[in-house]
């Protein structure tokens, strides 16, 4: 069966993925230089898939280690590129960082597929739309100045895809762009692995209820929504990984929008702060402590996907809610603590 090379394949979304393309009987070829993720998580899928991955430790950063690698691989039809930095914070105290890390990675890929018929699918993300002038956002939707260099990173290398797509007639590309991953594989096997003071929500509150963080702040209660919390529009990873092989599936059929084309993947419904707080301690039975704060810098008020685009065209949608999100987010905490990855 094909074969499908992950970048970032140890990483949070990036290991889901691996397990659902094995799943529907894909050989992914894991990539990563393990920056942000732990090689443990190759036995970790193992142990779910009973397969456990080709593994590659690199730098997509280094040109001639991508040449290399891709010259030994000529039977890869398939990318699916997570490689990134991710911190939003960290890329306003450091930009060149996250600038030099996004940009080299995806060039050196897209050079080094120059003249091999490739298809790609990128992690992209909802941070493209900013606070969105109408809800649910489609994919129509004006693109916002980023509020942050990741973000503006996301915005420029969808741009780097789409031109590079429509320049040469090899790659067909899709942006997935994600609205927020939350959550972990039901077995508990994998999940995320923060690094230092968890800055997202959900890895907050299951670090909080585990007693390794103080109370959660929830960051606003004055913004104009039903209960004054900010909402998103939060998406199972276990969901978010089976739409890449619904991605890669398109791209092998061929997609009839052309060579480079979006995706919002998300639920299609919002839930407020303090709505996942009450989520969380109803679908476990764990009493969070919380209190409220100051809106946080750099925060929209509300965003949540219209995902018709993707029911249609990608014949993809997402089936665990939030209540699925908040425990298997629970066990896999629980797991952490018993068996830390070393
Ligand atoms: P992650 O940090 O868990 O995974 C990224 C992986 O890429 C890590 O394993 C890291 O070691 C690896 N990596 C980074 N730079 C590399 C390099 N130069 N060479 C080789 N490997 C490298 O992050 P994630 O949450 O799984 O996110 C995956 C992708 O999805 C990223 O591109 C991220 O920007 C995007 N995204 C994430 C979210 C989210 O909230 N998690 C939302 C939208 C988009
Ligand atoms: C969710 C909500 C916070 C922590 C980020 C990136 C985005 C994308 C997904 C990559 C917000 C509130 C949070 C806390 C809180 N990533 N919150 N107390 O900011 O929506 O999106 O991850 O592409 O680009 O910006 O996610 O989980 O940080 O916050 O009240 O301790 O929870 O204010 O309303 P966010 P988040």
């Amino acid at each position: 069966m094909s074969r499908i090379l992950v970048t970032g394949g140890t990483g949070y979304i990036g290991s889901h993925t691996v397990v659902e393309l094995q799943n529907a009987g894909y050989t992914p070829v894991v990539v990563d230089n393990l920056s942000n993720s732990n090689v443990g998580v190759l036995d970790q899928i193992a142990k779910i898939t009973g397969t456990r991955p080709e593994f590659h430790n690199f730098d997509l950063c280094d040109e001639g280690a991508v040449r290399a690698f891709v010259a030994g691989q000529p039977d890869i039809t398939g990318i699916i590129h997570f490689a990134a930095y991710k911190a939003v914070g960290e890329s306003v105290q450091q930009p060149l960082k996250y600038y030099h890390n996004n940009f080299f990675s995806l060039i050196n890929l897209l050079n080094a597929y120059r003249d091999k018929p490739v298809n790609f699918v990128f992690s992209s993300s909802c941070t493209v739309y900013g606070q969105p002038d109408e809800l649910p956002v489609t994919e129509a939707a004006p693109v916002k100045r980023a509020e942050s260099p990741y973000g503006n990173t996301k915005q420029v290398a969808e741009e780097i895809l789409s031109e590079t797509a429509a320049a040469a007639g090899n790659y067909q590309v899709v942006s997935l762009r994600y609205f927020n991953p939350v959550g972990a594989h039901d077995t508990a096997l994998i999940g995320e692995l923060p690094l230092g003071v968890p800055q997202n929500l959900v890895p907050f509150i299951t670090q909080s209820a585990i007693g390794k963080r103080g109370p959660i702040t929830v960051f606003g209660n004055d913004y104009n929504t039903p209960d004054g919390s900010a909402v998103r529009d939060y998406i199972h990873v276990v969901d978010l990984a089976k739409a890449h092989v619904a991605a890669i599936k398109l791209l092998e059929r061929g997609n009839p929008n052309g060579n480079y084309d979006v995706f919002n993947i998300g639920t299609g419904t919002g839930n407020s702060v303090l709505e996942v707080i009450l989520a969380f301690e109803e679908s476990t039975g764990v009493a969070l402590n919380y209190r409220i704060g100051p809106r946080r810098t750099g925060d929209v008020e509300q965003v949540w996907g219209d995902v018709s685009k993707s029911t249609v065209e990608l014949g993809w949608r997402a089936e665990l809610g939030i209540a699925d999100m908040m425990r298997s987010a629970w066990k896999w905490e629980q797991y952490l603590q018993d068996h830390p990855l070393t």
